[in-house]
């Protein structure tokens, strides 16, 4: 494996295409918006100063990560010669079984396919390919350059060698593989969203503010964040997706997102990369409670 091209240039796109690039893979980076990949570089690169500043890499490790970046708006030359494709682009259906017919049309044959989907069915987005068996769940954790875990994810019609090439790339880049069957939210977010919801639910009824919330659960639990900022980094429609995603599959009221996310996400309150979510970014790095009035709307 050399040639690895990441669909999708956004939060976690740009850090799956850092975190190849600085191990030495030829990364081609596509997005359907020029912005997003402009956007996407300037990200990767103040990361990468942010590592210099704390010495973990040198300026030249930092130059010859992004010489190892190409971006294009152009799938299809974006996807030449690609060993492996990591599509991570918006959590939508409809997009990715887009992506992945054409994906399957312009690659070659041998070309793994891997969605970072947090969680879509892989079985479904592999039926629309006529390479079932080379369809594969790559799920990065966020950030990715941090974050230990990768969550493959096994199709119904995964093969084992796909899945040991996989497990043993993820190896490569520092990262622990961990592999798990295809259901709906597969283990990391069956497990994470409920709580999530709940919090937002504890928040929605006026049991207690944001800030007390998370506090709560740093610490008393030993999280590192609460989960409603945590929210509002992970995205909250990208958060409101997943919920739907386990409802529907598992037609069981327990996933059934709270309210106050639908109409959050419907404000268009999406967290960190809109600026304002359970929190407000405007103004500092440093994020301050947008207020405790949630419980009122
Ligand atoms: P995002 O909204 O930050 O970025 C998505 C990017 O995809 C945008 O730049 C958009 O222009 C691009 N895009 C949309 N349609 C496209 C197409 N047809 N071709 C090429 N690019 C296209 O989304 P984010 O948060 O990076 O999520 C991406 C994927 O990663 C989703 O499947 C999400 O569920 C998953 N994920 C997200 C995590 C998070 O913490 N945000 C964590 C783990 C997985």
């Amino acid at each position: 494996m050399k040639n690895i091209t990441v669909i999708g240039s956004g939060t976690m796109g740009n850090g799956i295409a850092h975190v190849f690039a600085q191990n030495g893979y030829a990364v081609n980076l596509v997005d359907i918006s020029k912005e997003a990949l402009e956007k996407g570089i300037a990200t990767i690169t103040r990361n990468l100063d942010r590592m210099i500043t704390k010495e973990h890499i040198t300026e030249s490790q930092k130059s010859s990560t992004l010489n190892h970046i190409k971006t294009t708006t152009d799938l299809k030359s974006g996807v030449k010669n690609a060993d492996l494709v990591i599509e991570a682009a918006s959590e939508n259906i409809d997009v990715k079984l887009n992506i992945f017919k054409e994906l399957d049309a312009v690659c070659g044959t041998d070309t793994i396919l891997a969605t970072n989907t947090s969680s879509i069915s892989i079985t479904q987005i592999a039926a629309v390919t006529n390479r079932p068996e080379k369809v594969i769940g790559m799920h990065f954790m966020n950030p990715v350059p941090i974050m230990k875990l990768v969550e493959i994810i096994r199709g119904f019609s995964t093969s084992d060698e796909t899945t040991k090439t996989i497990m043993d790339l993820s190896l490569k880049l520092e990262k622990t593989p961990t592999e798990v069957n295809d259901y709906p939210g597969f283990v990391a977010n069956r497990i994470l969203m409920p709580m999530i919801n709940e919090a937002i639910e504890t928040l929605h009824h006026g049991v207690a503010g944001v800030s007390e919330i998370d506090t709560v659960m740093k610490l008393g639990m030993a999280h590192p964040m609460g989960p409603l900022q945590l929210a509002d980094f992970i995205g909250l429609d990208v958060c409101l997706s997943i919920l739907n995603v386990m409802y529907e599959g598992f037609k069981n009221p327990k996933y059934a997102p709270s309210p106050l996310l639908v109409n959050m996400v419907t404000a268009g309150k999406l967290g960190v990369k809109s600026a304002e979510g359970f929190y407000d970014y405007s103004q500092s790095k440093k994020a301050e409670t947008v207020s405790n009035q949630f419980s009122k709307r």
